[in-house]
């Protein structure tokens, strides 16, 4: 448990915009030397983010850190970044990538023994899962088949509850979730992500995402904002 000041009062409960642009190009382009996949969401995305929510010298967490995006976006925009990555292929990446960033290797499910300081803003994007034809476990990085939709919700909101604890009064949560059709299913994850998290944190409301292409099997993308009340 952290005894932290109050972060500044947030002007609004609508402290994101409607929605943000996103094309398959800078998907691309921002794509990390090393990477494997296209998993990260993108720079302007973040930075608009980051910028409305925090002020420099702000702490912004990200306990999966993927790519680094959050972590590096961060820096550059002056504030601090901690992030918690399972791989340590990624891990390696983040720190070649945004040097001045605290990156630590490990399992965001014990966050509470990883990260102490409080936070000013979380933004994280979570591996995704469906609640159909999906036996990997996205929590062990899909190394696992021990994967359980309702069991991965809990350990979101689990998390959620750490995320809580860790951010000042008044400090948000914004995570990043989409729905996915698969296997002929359409899952709303980013529904159901709305649903457990915010059973912990009040869920102020979503910011979509608009692409000129939505990747992989997206029906739509969003950012969705929580904050600790101050
Ligand atoms: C969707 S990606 C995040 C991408 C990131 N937002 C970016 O823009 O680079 C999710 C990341 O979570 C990592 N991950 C999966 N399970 C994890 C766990 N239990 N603890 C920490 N990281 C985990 C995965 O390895 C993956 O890199």
């Amino acid at each position: 448990m952290t005894t932290a000041e109050p972060r500044r009062a947030s002007p609004s409960d609508r402290p994101l915009p409607p929605y943000l642009t996103a094309t398959a190009d800078e998907l691309t382009a921002e794509r990390v030397a090393g990477a494997d996949e296209d998993v990260h969401f993108t720079e302007r995305v973040a930075a608009a983010v980051i910028e409305r929510l925090t002020s420099p010298g702000d702490l912004v967490l990200d306990p999966f850190a993927g790519f680094g995006t959050t972590l590096a976006v961060a820096n550059r925009l002056g504030r601090r970044a901690v992030g918690v990555e399972l791989l340590p292929e990624r891990v390696a990446l983040i720190r070649d990538r945004a040097p001045g960033c605290t990156v630590i290797e490990g399992d965001a499910r014990g966050l509470h023994e990883l990260v102490a300081e409080p936070v000013d803003l979380c933004l994280t994007s979570p591996p995704y899962m469906t609640a159909n034809a999906h036996p990997h476990n996205p929590l062990t990085a899909y190394e696992t088949i021990d994967g359980e939709y309702g069991t991965y919700l809990e350990h979101l909101a689990r998390l959620a509850r750490t995320v809580r604890e860790l951010l000042r009064p008044g400090g948000h949560l914004v995570v990043n979730a989409a729905n996915i059709r698969y296997v002929g299913q359409t899952t709303a994850l980013a529904w159901d992500v709305a649903r457990a998290v915010g059973r912990v944190l009040p869920f102020l409301g979503e910011t979509v995402i608009v692409w000129d292409a939505l990747p992989h099997d997206l029906t739509g993308d969003y950012l969705l904002t929580f904050r600790r009340d101050a």
